[in-house]
């Protein structure tokens, strides 16, 4: 398991995504504890871009629940309606949001957060098993080079999930 995680110091996230990747890889391989994975996960995410908050919601019932992240307090439920996270798990697909104050029904867990990206994570079944939500303090702070970089980082987790 890597100890530490190697990065460069650029602003061209691309570049830190395509590093972070199989570090990610290397970190989860053989281990098979799901908590302890999305833990170091949201971690990494937070230390190699500076993220407000990465974390994840996991399906339980009929609402997603809070489960690893890295960041202030958060919500610990959300309705399937309700946010953000639920519009992504309904929609079954990636949402961007570059100004969290012009996208009905947000969830503000900080007055900090000003755009975020919510990525569906899902289970061999086709269901879905939960997302991964990364906030920004900045507006307008995701592109298609994030939805990108952190998908691939969703196919490692569906593929130990
Ligand atoms: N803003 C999210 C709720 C989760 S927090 O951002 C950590 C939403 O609208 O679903």
């Amino acid at each position: 398991m890597a100890e530490s995680l190697a990065f460069s110091k650029t602003s061209d996230r691309k570049i830190i995504y395509d590093e972070i990747a199989p570090q990610i890889e290397s970190l989860t391989a053989g281990e098979p504890d799901l908590v302890a994975n999305l833990a170091n996960i949201a971690a990494v995410l937070r230390e190699a871009f500076g993220f407000f908050w990465v974390g994840f919601y996991l399906k339980k019932g009929n609402q997603l629940v809070l489960n690893a992240f890295q960041g202030p307090l958060a919500c610990t439920r959300i309705d399937f309606d309700k946010g953000v996270c639920g519009h992504a798990y309904r929609a079954r697909e990636i949402v961007i949001v570059p100004n969290v104050e012009e996208f009905p029904g947000h969830i503000a867990c900080s007055s900090a957060s000003k755009s975020e990206i919510v990525l569906p994570i899902f289970e061999k079944s086709g269901e879905v098993f939960g997302v991964l939500d990364v906030d920004s303090d900045r507006l307008d702070d995701f592109s298609q080079i994030d939805a990108e970089g952190l998908q691939k980082i969703v196919e490692i987790i569906e593929s130990f999930i």
